[in-house]
């Protein structure tokens, strides 16, 4: 694997001498960033060598390299999911790449359904711990020790001061905001109403279909990371509530704007 994150990183720093600080996958949430972004340098997926070659949403995936509140910053615009048919290995090798082309933080985001009760349809929610039910994970089969440990410690996935600062920013703009457990499933499906109150029980606030990858193969690198979720929908409650994507995106739409100040917020004051 790190012959591959070699060959593209080598090939990134062929064609630009831009070196970022900070890598972010701007999932749900994040997309509006991309005008703050002051922009230098940007890669269609499709040219980059042993990225995944996308399927349906390729069109418009790319890497964009610039200036964000004085940082350098790497955005992936496009995530890979584990729906879409994606290994573990492949939507999270980006992050590899990123972090061996400079990057020494992650930030990600993404729309959840949220399963805490007190959680309403628009909030957000900084992530401080989250809980694997993919059933897979990106670390599985060989170890390259060169990457990182084998057995890698999770204790603190989500960096605690930014996730202080982040909370500080979010409370002092009056968004309603929280900090909670996310966990991911795989989809496509969203939950059975049995599903979510499953989640709500064994100690989550928030489900999703992705991060969780990503987080576990920056941690694995023992890159830093900070996740923000938008809640776009709320699971397992009594009324028989149909979630669809269409929802999702228009909620995640709506609550950008905060998601996208928070983090550009924050990037000023690391
Ligand atoms: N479940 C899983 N993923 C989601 C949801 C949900 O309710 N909402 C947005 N992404």
């Amino acid at each position: 694997m790190l012959e591959k994150i070699n060959e593209t990183v080598s090939w990134l720093k062929s064609k630009t001498s831009f070196t970022p600080d900070v890598a972010i996958i701007l999932g749900s949430g994040l997309g509006g960033l991309t005008d703050k972004i002051n922009k230098q340098f940007e890669i269609p997926y499709t040219e980059i060598p042993n990225f995944p070659v996308s399927t349906v949403k390729g069109h418009g995936s790319k890497l964009i390299l610039g200036e964000l509140s004085g940082k350098k910053v790497a955005a992936l615009q496009g995530r890979f999911h584990f729906y879409e048919g994606y290994t573990m290995q492949e939507l999270s090798f980006s992050v590899r790449v990123l972090k061996y082309f400079g990057a020494n933080l992650l930030i990600v985001s993404n729309a959840s359904g949220g399963v805490n009760p007190q959680f309403r349809v628009g909030d957000l929610m900084i992530i401080d711990d989250q809980i694997n039910l993919m059933g897979v994970n990106p670390l599985i089969g060989s170890n390259d020790d060169r990457l990182g440990p084998r057995f890698p410690d999770m204790s603190e996935p989500y960096d605690k001061t930014l996730i202080k600062k982040a909370k500080a920013i979010a409370d002092e703009a009056g968004y309603r905001c929280h900090t909670g457990v996310y966990s991911a499933v795989t989809g496509p499906c969203f939950e059975t109403r049995a599903e979510y109150r499953f989640i709500r029980t064994i100690g989550a606030d928030a489900v999703g279909m992705s991060t969780v990858p990503e987080v576990i193969v920056a941690r694995h690198m023992g890159m830093p990371c900070f996740g923000i979720s938008i809640i776009t929908d709320i699971g397992g409650g009594e009324q028989l509530e149909v979630i669809t994507h269409e929802e999702v995106l228009k909620v995640a739409q709506e609550a950008e704007k905060k998601v996208s100040s928070i983090v550009t917020e924050l990037l000023k004051q690391i």
